[in-house]
C-alpha cells in the first residue's frame, strides 16, 4: 500500500496569496499569528498579504524573529508570543525556516511540549489549530510537506519531525512573492527544489502518484531557473518555478529524498553551508554514482530536461545536470568558506551522520560509509 497526501487547499498563481484572509475568515478564524522574519515583512508583497488578511476581518499578530534556520529557542519564543496573543490560527510566511517554525508553533498550540517529544515519524497526535503556509521562495516546498526541521541546541543536532499533522491545511505558492529573492538564494532554492524532484523520482519509495509530479517539476525548474536569473522580470518563468517547487515538494513529502539530502545535511551542520547550496554542490556527483542502479529513471529525467529520448544509460542526464549547475553559478565548497583541512578531518563523521539520517537508504544505489567519504572527496573544489 502506498500513501499519498497533499494539503486540502493549494493556491497557486499571481496574486493568490491575497486570497488567504477571506478563506481563513470563512473557516471561522478570528486571529492569525503570522510567523516570518523582518526582511520579508518589510517587502511590499508581504505587506499586501497582511493587509488583505486584515481587510477580510481577521486580526493579525506578526512575529518577525525567525533569523536563519530554526532552533528550539526560536520555536519556543514564537510559541510564547502566539499563546500570549491568543491567536486561533498560525500562518508561516517566508522560506523554509519561517514555515517550519510556524508548523512547530501550530503543533505546540495544541499539544504540551517540549517539541522534542514529537521527533521522528508520526509522533504528533491529531488535532491542532488551522495552519497555512505561504512560500516566498520557490524552493523548499515546506508549504506542502509533512516535515519540520529544528536544531536542538541542547543536543547539538538537527531534529526531524515527520508527521502528517505537520502538513499545512492551506498551501500558497504565489510567484509575485518571490520577486524580492536575490539571485544567489534563488539559485540555492531552485536547485534544492530540483533535487527534491530528482530524488523523489529515483527514490525507492517513489510511487505512481509522485512520478508525474516529479518529472513535471524537473521540466519546469530546469527550464525556468536560468530564465529567471537572466531576466528577473520574466513572470512566466517565475510562475513556472513556483509551481515546479510545489510539485517537487508534494513528490518528496510522499516519496522521500535520498542520498543527496542525506549528505547535504552534515555540510550544513559542520560548515554552515546553506541547505540548497549543499545539495547543489553534491547533486551531479551523487547522480553519477547512483545512475548505475536506475539507468532507466535517470534517462527519463534527461528527457524531462530535454536531453535524449529516454533510452540511454542516464550519462547525458548527469552531464545536463552538471551543466545546469555550472550555468546558474553554483559555487564550490571553498567559495562557500569550507577549509580543506577541516573538511578532511570530519569526512568520516559526516558520512556516518549522513547514513544515520535515513535518507541514503532511499537511494537507488545504497552507498557504504567509505563510498560516501569518496563522494565528499570527489565534490571538493
Ligand atoms: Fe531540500
Amino acid at each position: 500500500m502506498r500513501e499519498f497526501r497533499v494539503p486540502g487547499l493549494i493556491l497557486t498563481g499571481s496574486g493568490s496569496s491575497l486570497g488567504i484572509g477571506r478563506i481563513l475568515r470563512m473557516r471561522g478564524v478570528r486571529h492569525a499569528f503570522v510567523v516570518s522574519d523582518w526582511f520579508i515583512l518589510a517587502t511590499a508583497g508581504a505587506r499586501a498579504v497582511l493587509a488583505a488578511i486584515a481587510d477580510a476581518g481577521v486580526q493579525v499578530t506578526t512575529h518577525d524573529r525567525v533569523t536563519g534556520e530554526p532552533t528550539m529557542e526560536m520555536v519556543e519564543r514564537a510559541h510564547r508570543d502566539c499563546a500570549t496573543a491568543g491567536a486561533d490560527a498560525v500562518i508561516g510566511l517566508g522560506g523554509g525556516s519561517a514555515m517550519d517554525v510556524a508548523k512547530a508553533v501550530a503543533i505546540l498550540m495544541a499539544h504540551d511540549g517540549p517539541l522534542t517529544r514529537f521527533e521522528g515519524a508520526e509522533k504528533v497526535p491529531g488535532g491542532r489549530v488551522p495552519l497555512a503556509c505561504i512560500a516566498t521562495t520557490a524552493g523548499t516546498g515546506s508549504e506542502v510537506t509533512r516535515f519540520v526541521i529544528v536544531t536542538d541546541e541542547a543536543r547539538d543536532r538537527k531534529m526531524l519531525i515527520s508527521s502528517w499533522e505537520a502538513m499545512p491545511d492551506i498551501a500558497v505558492a504565489d510567484p509575485d512573492l518571490t520577486r524580492d529573492v536575490p539571485s544567489r538564494p534563488m539559485v540555492a532554492a531552485g536547485i534544492d527544489a530540483l533535487t527534491h524532484a530528482i530524488e523523489s523520482y529515483v527514490s525507492r519509495r517513489s510511487q505512481p502518484m509522485t512520478d508525474p509530479l516529479a518529472l513535471s517539476a524537473i521540466t519546469r525548474l530546469s527550464r525556468a531557473l536560468p530564465r529567471v536569473l537572466a531576466n528577473p522580470r520574466d513572470d512566466e518563468a517565475r510562475a513556472e518555478m513556483s509551481v515546479g517547487a510545489l510539485e517537487a515538494g508534494i513528490a518528496f513529502s510522499n516519496a522521500s529524498v535520498a542520498l543527496v539530502h542525506g549528505m547535504a545535511r552534515p555540510l550544513g551542520a559542520y560548515f554552515g553551508v546553506p541547505h540548497g547550496m549543499a545539495n547543489a554542490v553534491l547533486l551531479p556527483a551523487v547522480c553519477e554514482f547512483s545512475r548505475r542502479d536506475a539507468t532507466d529513471r535517470y534517462a527519463r529525467i534527461g528527457t524531462a530536461m530535454g536531453v535524449g529520448d529516454g533510452s540511454g544509460d542516464g550519462r547525458d542526464t548527469v552531464t545536463a545536470i552538471a551543466d545546469l549547475c555550472r550555468s546558474v553559478g553554483v559555487p564550490t565548497l571553498s567559495d562557500l568558506g569550507v577549509a580543506r583541512d577541516a573538511y578532511d578531518l570530519v569526512l568520516g563523521a559526516m558520512a556516518s551522520d549522513a547514513i544515520a539520517s535515513g535518507s541514503p537508504a532511499n537511494n537507488p544505489r545504497i552507498a557504504t560509509e567509505a563510498e560516501i567519504v569518496d563522494l565528499y572527496r570527489a565534490v571538493w573544489a
